[in-house]
């Protein structure tokens, strides 16, 4: 993660190496041969939140992770969005990914979510002295482990989330439907006196080094999850450890919890994605792959002379409309 932080924006870009090579380097390589083992017994903790929590508290300042200004290069339908658009960030920290996005359009709002109170300060603190327009009105955060619990009603209901949305009332109207079972048909009922039963969800959610941390027994209930909240034909936009980057390789062997998961020192979780297990994740919860490939980028430690090579997944996906 620090050394994340330290690779400039421009190089986020660049395909400096193809990931083929590498994966032919690492697993040839007996000093590696550990990482490619099965590993049967997973010992993953039941919750992932406080090891988080305590992180956010440790790195008090907030500045531990940096905004992330290659974001909207990466995703640029972020930028060339219908105004009014709404984007969820999940497992937002101190506000990185956040930051990008409320400076790039004006109009734009932002909902961010992380499992640690500690880390929505940080997040808030870092929002208010960016001293960006009407954020206010724009920027709204709350306390949920998406692995473990649903996102509030408010953000999308029952009935927006299987897809029950009136295309021709305004985008954020939602309207209620009544199911009447013992003759099987629908009658809607008004929406509530401002208009809304809920934000109707939203446009776009961001899922930038977030799903590493969270245990591969739940990944699956946590994108369904993000799946659900999603307004037909938005978009998640996702960016995370990739399978052999350089920071899969630091891990000792007793680091391992699990194939290709890892503790941290601190007690944080992080699992290395390759593009099948990223696809199963995505495409298995109804969403249709727009874009999904490796970055690599070459990074030289100018201090200790030595060049890295840093692996992240890229992936765009869709939810029908
Ligand atoms: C590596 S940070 C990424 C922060 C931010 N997305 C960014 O772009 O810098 C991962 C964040 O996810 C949060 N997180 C971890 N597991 C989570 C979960 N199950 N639900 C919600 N947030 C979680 C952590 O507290 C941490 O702030």
């Amino acid at each position: 993660m620090s050394i994340e932080k330290s690779v400039a924006a421009d190089e986020y870009h660049s395909k400096d190496f193809d990931w083929e090579d590498l994966r032919r380097d690492i697993e040839s390589d007996p000093s590696f041969s550990f990482h490619l083992s099965p590993f049967l017994q997973s010992s993953s903790p039941s919750s992932d939140s406080q090891a988080w929590s305590h992180f956010h508290s440790r790195h008090s300042t907030g500045k531990f992770f940096k905004e992330r200004r290659y974001l909207l290069k990466e995703f640029p339908d972020l930028l060339s969005c219908d105004d009014y658009s709404k984007v969820l960030e999940v497992g937002c920290g101190n506000g990185s990914t956040v930051l990008p996005i409320l400076r790039a359009k004006e109009k734009t709002s932002v909902y961010a979510c992380d499992c640690s109170v500690e880390a929505l300060e940080r997040a808030m603190q870092n929002i208010a002295d960016a001293d960006i327009e009407n954020v206010i009105y724009r920027y709204h955060q709350f306390c949920c482990d998406f692995s473990v619990a649903q996102f509030p009603k408010w953000l999308a209901c029952d009935l927006c989330r299987t897809k029950r949305v009136e295309k021709s009332l305004p985008y954020y109207t939602c309207i209620k439907y009544e199911v009447n079972e013992s003759e099987g048909t629908l009658t809607s009922s008004p929406p509530n006196k401002d208009g809304r039963c809920c934000l109707g969800g939203v446009d776009f959610l961001t899922l930038i080094f977030t799903l590493s941390a969270v245990s591969p027994e739940r990944m699956m209930t946590a994108v369904r999850e993000c799946f659900s909240v999603l307004k037909p034909g938005g978009l998640l936009l996702f960016r995370d450890y990739g399978l052999y980057d350089m920071t899969m390789l630091r891990f000792e062997p007793e680091k391992r919890v699990g194939f290709r998961h890892y503790m941290r020192a601190d007690g944080t979780l992080s699992y290395f994605f390759d593009l099948v297990c990223a696809r199963d994740l995505f495409v298995g919860v109804g969403f249709i792959e727009l874009e999904l490939e490796y970055c690599c980028v070459k990074s030289v430690n100018r201090r200790k002379g030595k060049s890295m090579r840093r692996v992240w997944v890229h992936g765009k996906f869709q939810k029908p409309s």
